[in-house]
C-alpha cells in the first residue's frame, strides 16, 4: 500500500512515520515544508501546500492509496496572528489535497482538532455541533467541511492535546513541565483549561488503524482522562518523580485583575477553555481503548 504523509516533518508526523516504516506493507512518501529531516532521502519531498502545481507533482510521484494530511498551521496563536495565511494553508490546502485524493482514488485521513468546538463545556462527542471561537478552530472546521465535500473516501480524526518527547529544538506541554520542574522552576497549571491529553504513540497507533482499513466519518482520538492543566502538571511531576510542590494552581478566568488594571492578555482570551473529547463512539467503532494520562506518561518515561 502506498501512503503519502503530508506534513511528516512535524511532531505527529515524526512518530507516525517511524511506526509506518516498521511495517513492511507500506511504501511511504513524505513531505516537509521548512524543516528538512536529518535523515532525508528520496522518499521526502519539499512541499508548500498552497502551491497547487507542486502538490500535483507530489501526488504524481507518490501515486498514493492513502493520504494522511497533517500539514497545517497547528499553533492557535500563530493562526490568530496571521489569519489569512492560516486559512490558505489549513482550509484551501486541505480542499486541494481532498480534490487530488478523489482524482487519484486515494483515501484521505485528515487530522483535525478539538478546537472545532466552542470550549464551553468539554467532553464533546463526534456528533456534537462544532462552533469554533478561535481562528485556528474555524480553519479546522472549514477544512473538515472541505474534506467531506471534495474527497470521495475520507476519515477525519479530531484529537486533543498531544504530548510526548518533542522534536529537537521544539517544545510541547509535558516536556515543558518536565524541564521547568527539573530546573526547580515553578509551573503555573491553569485549573480552568480542560483537555483529554493523548500520548503521541497512542495517537499514531490509532491513526495506523485508519490507514490500514477504511473507517469513514469523524473519529475522536484522545486520552481517557478529562483533566485540567494543573492536574496534568501534577501527574507529570508524580510519574517523573519531580517536585510537585513547584506546580501552582492558577485560575486564568477567575483570577482576572480588576478592569482598572492593565490586562496581560486580551479580555477575549480569558474565557474558560473547556475542551476535551469523548471518544466512546470511536472506541466502539474501531475496537480501541483510550489510555489514562498516567499510562501515557509512564510509557513516555520508559
Ligand atoms: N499537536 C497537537 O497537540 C495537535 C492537537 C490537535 C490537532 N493537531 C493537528 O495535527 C496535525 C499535525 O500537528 P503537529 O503537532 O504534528 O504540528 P507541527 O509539529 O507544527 O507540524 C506541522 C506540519 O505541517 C507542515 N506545514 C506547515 N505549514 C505548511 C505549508 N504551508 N505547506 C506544507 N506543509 C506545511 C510542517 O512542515 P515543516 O515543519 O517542515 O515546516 C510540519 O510537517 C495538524 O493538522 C494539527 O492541526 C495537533
Amino acid at each position: 500500500m502506498r501512503i503519502l504523509i503530508i506534513g511528516a516533518s512535524g511532531f505527529i508526523g515524526h512518530y507516525l512515520l517511524r511506526r509506518l516504516r516498521h511495517e513492511s506493507d507500506y511504501e511511504v512518501t513524505n513531505t516537509y515544508n521548512s524543516r528538512a529531516p536529518e535523515d532525508i532521502d528520496q522518499s521526502w519531498h519539499r512541499l508548500e501546500i498552497t502551491d497547487s502545481q507542486r502538490l500535483d507533482q507530489v501526488f504524481l510521484q507518490a501515486r498514493p492509496d492513502v493520504v494522511v494530511l497533517l500539514a497545517a498551521i497547528a499553533d492557535v496563536g500563530t493562526a490568530e496572528r496571521a489569519p489569512e495565511r492560516a486559512t490558505e494553508v489549513n482550509v484551501d490546502g486541505a480542499a486541494q489535497v481532498a480534490r487530488l485524493c478523489t482524482q487519484y482514488h486515494a483515501r484521505l485521513v485528515f487530522l483535525s482538532s478539538e478546537y472545532v468546538f466552542s470550549g464551553d463545556r468539554g467532553n464533546y462527542q463526534e456528533d456534537d455541533a462544532p462552533k469554533p471561537n478561535t481562528h485556528y478552530g474555524r480553519t479546522k472546521w472549514q477544512a473538515e467541511l472541505a474534506v467531506a465535500r471534495e474527497a470521495s473516501q475520507w476519515s477525519i480524526v479530531r484529537t486533543s492535546v498531544v504530548y510526548g518527547w518533542p522534536l529537537i529544538g521544539r517544545q510541547n506541554l509535558a516536556a515543558t513541565i518536565i524541564e521547568r520542574l527539573k530546573n526547580n522552576e515553578t509551573y503555573n497549571g491553569d485549573t480552568n483549561t480542560y483537555r483529554t491529553p493523548i500520548y503521541v504513540e497512542h495517537l499514531t497507533e490509532d491513526i495506523v488503524r485508519l490507514v490500514a482499513d477504511y473507517h469513514p466519518g469523524i473519529h475522536h482520538l484522545a486520552g481517557a482522562d478529562w483533566i485540567n492543566m494543573y492536574q496534568f502538571a501534577c501527574a507529570v511531576a508524580e510519574v517523573f518523580e519531580l517536585d510537585g510542590s513547584l506546580v501552582t494552581p492558577v485560575h486564568a478566568f477567575t483570577d482576572v485583575p480588576p478592569k482598572t488594571e492593565p490586562l496581560e492578555k486580551p479580555e477575549k482570551d480569558l474565557r474558560p477553555d473547556i475542551l476535551g473529547l469523548d471518544c466512546t463512539q470511536t472506541s466502539h467503532r474501531l475496537g480501541i481503548r483510550a489510555f489514562s494520562v498516567v499510562t501515557g506518561l509512564q510509557e513516555m518515561l520508559a
